[in-house]
């Protein structure tokens, strides 16, 4: 797959999942703006991607703030006139605690992050995308946007929800040609899971990885191949899809 010169925006791209599919996109020839609400991290991984290619920027960006999203868009289009794909893959795992103690506050931040952030992002995407009649969005969902998981009430509710908006969103851009769709991966090993203390703990991580049929999780290099997959000419055809990249966790 080749995206040279296409201008593609990625959310939550300094580590984990979206950084390696900026690394890829990168790769690839794509220009890639990189948005992320950790500065520091940002830059050591703007200098990795513009390795790859040169033409390629941090914005700062805190998908949970309008404000902030509504910035991150217009800086992109000023800088390179347009979006040709947009990743929105920021997004953080919340508390794990069973539904009757899981902390309000952080619903809050889950939702806000996890959901509003992927709403806003394609609010002020597809406006352009509108004006320039062209575009392609893919949300990052989660398995658990397909099913429940235990202790997981805010990233499950995020997860299903970000599957629904991406349907609403693929019906009413469908007649422009504006494809959007969603990955589901499943658990990934990145900082997000780190914090979670599954490479703290032998024994969460070893029930973790039998959860999936090929008993272990993913790495993060195995989410781009689906992303630009769906980003790509091969999947003209494709919208308002949400794709498992999941080691076989739902077929069982
Ligand atoms: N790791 C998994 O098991 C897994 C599985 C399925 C889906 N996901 C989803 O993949 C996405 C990426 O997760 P990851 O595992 O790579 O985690 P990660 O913690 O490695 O990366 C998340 C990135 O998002 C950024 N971020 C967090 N809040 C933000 C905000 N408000 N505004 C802008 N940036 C923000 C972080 O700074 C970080 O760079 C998330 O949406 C997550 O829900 C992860």
């Amino acid at each position: 797959m080749d995206f040279k010169d296409q201008v593609v925006l990625i959310t939550g791209a300094s580590s984990g999942i979206g950084k390696a599919t900026a690394l890829a996109f990168a790769e690839r020839g794509a220009k890639v703006v990189i948005a992320d609400i950790s500065e520091q991290e940002s830059q050591a991984t703007l200098k990795d991607i513009q390795a790859r290619s040169a033409d390629s920027l941090f914005i700062p960006c805190n998908v949970a703030d309008s404000g902030s999203v509504q910035n991150l868009v217009r800086q992109t289009v000023t800088r390179f006139g347009r979006i040709d794909v947009a990743f929105n893959n920021a997004g953080i795992g919340g508390a794990s605690a069973h539904t009757e103690d899981y902390p309000e506050q952080e619903w809050h931040n889950v939702i806000s992050t996890n959901l509003t952030g992927v709403f806003l992002c394609m609010k002020y995407e597809l406006l352009e995308m509108k004006k320039a009649k062209r575009g392609c969005i893919i949300n990052n969902s989660s398995v658990l946007g397909k099913v429940g998981f235990m202790g997981s009430a805010g990233y499950v509710a995020a997860s299903h929800g970000v599957i629904g908006i991406t349907q609403t969103a693929a019906l009413e851009f469908a007649p422009l040609g504006i494809r959007v769709n969603a990955v589901c991966p499943s658990f990934t090993e990145t900082p997000m899971l780190s914090r979670a203390g599954l490479d703290r703990d032998d024994q969460l991580h070893h029930a973790v990885a039998n959860m999936h049929a090929m008993k272990r999780m993913a790495k993060p290099e195995e989410v781009p191949g689906a992303v630009m997959w769906l980003a790509s000419e091969h999947a003209s055809f494709v919208t308002g899809h949400s794709l498992v990249i999941d080691g076989g966790y739902l077929a069982q």
